[in-house]
C-alpha cells in the first residue's frame, strides 16, 4: 500500500488566529513576571551585597589646642547623643592631631557607659569589669573575650588657629 500524500507546508490551515486582547494580555503576564522575578533577585542580592548607604561625616569642633592641656581630658557629645572621650595623650608639635585619643564611651559589649581610670591608665566599664586600655583595646571582661573595642574617632587640628575638632557622623548644627 502507498503512504498517504501529505502537504509539505507547516502552516496548519484549520488552526484558529490569536487574538489580540489574548496577545496583549499575554504580555502583560509575561511583564509582570520578569518584573516580579527581576524585583526578587534584586532584594536577595541586596541581602548578599548590602550597598553602601553615605552617612554624612563632619567635623564638629570641641576645643583648641589651649584648652585641652597634655594629660587632659574631655567629655564631648556627638549630634546622635553619643558620648566621646577626647584625651590629649602626648604633644606632637608636627603633627598635633596624633597626640589626641578619641574614643567613644559606650561599652560594645552591651552599652554601659566606661570611663577613664587615670590612676590604672584604662577606660573600666562597671557593668561587668570590662578594661580596656587607653587606645581602646579591649584587654580582659567580656568585651575582650568577645574581641570588641571602644569605637574610634578621627580628631583634625587646624594648625594655623589651633582648632581641634572630632571627625562624627549623623545630622546636626555642630561645628566648623
Ligand atoms: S556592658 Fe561593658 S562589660 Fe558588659
Amino acid at each position: 500500500m502507498s503512504e498517504p500524500i501529505t502537504s509539505p507546508c507547516p502552516i496548519d490551515r484549520n488552526a484558529v488566529a490569536p487574538s489580540r486582547s489574548g496577545f496583549f494580555t499575554a504580555c502583560l503576564m509575561a511583564v509582570g513576571v520578569v518584573a516580579g522575578y527581576g524585583l526578587g533577585l534584586w532584594n536577595f542580592l541586596q541581602y548578599l551585597v548590602p550597598l553602601r548607604r553615605h552617612t554624612p561625616r563632619r567635623e564638629m569642633f570641641v576645643g583648641t589646642l589651649d584648652d585641652i592641656k597634655v594629660g587632659s581630658s574631655i567629655m564631648v557629645k556627638d549630634p546622635r547623643g553619643e558620648e566621646i572621650a577626647l584625651a590629649r595623650v602626648t604633644d606632637d608639635r608636627d603633627n598635633p592631631a596624633v597626640g589626641f585619643k578619641a574614643l567613644s564611651s559606650t561599652c560594645p559589649h552591651l552599652g554601659c557607659r566606661v570611663h577613664w581610670d587615670a590612676g590604672r591608665g584604662e577606660f573600666l566599664c562597671p557593668c561587668h569589669n570590662g578594661v580596656f586600655d587607653k587606645n581602646g583595646i579591649a584587654v580582659s571582661g567580656p568585651p575582650a573575650k568577645e574581641k570588641k573595642n571602644l569605637s574610634t574617632f578621627e580628631v583634625r587640628v587646624n594648625r594655623e588657629n589651633g582648632w581641634v575638632s572630632i571627625m562624627v557622623t549623623g545630622k546636626g548644627d555642630y561645628g566648623v
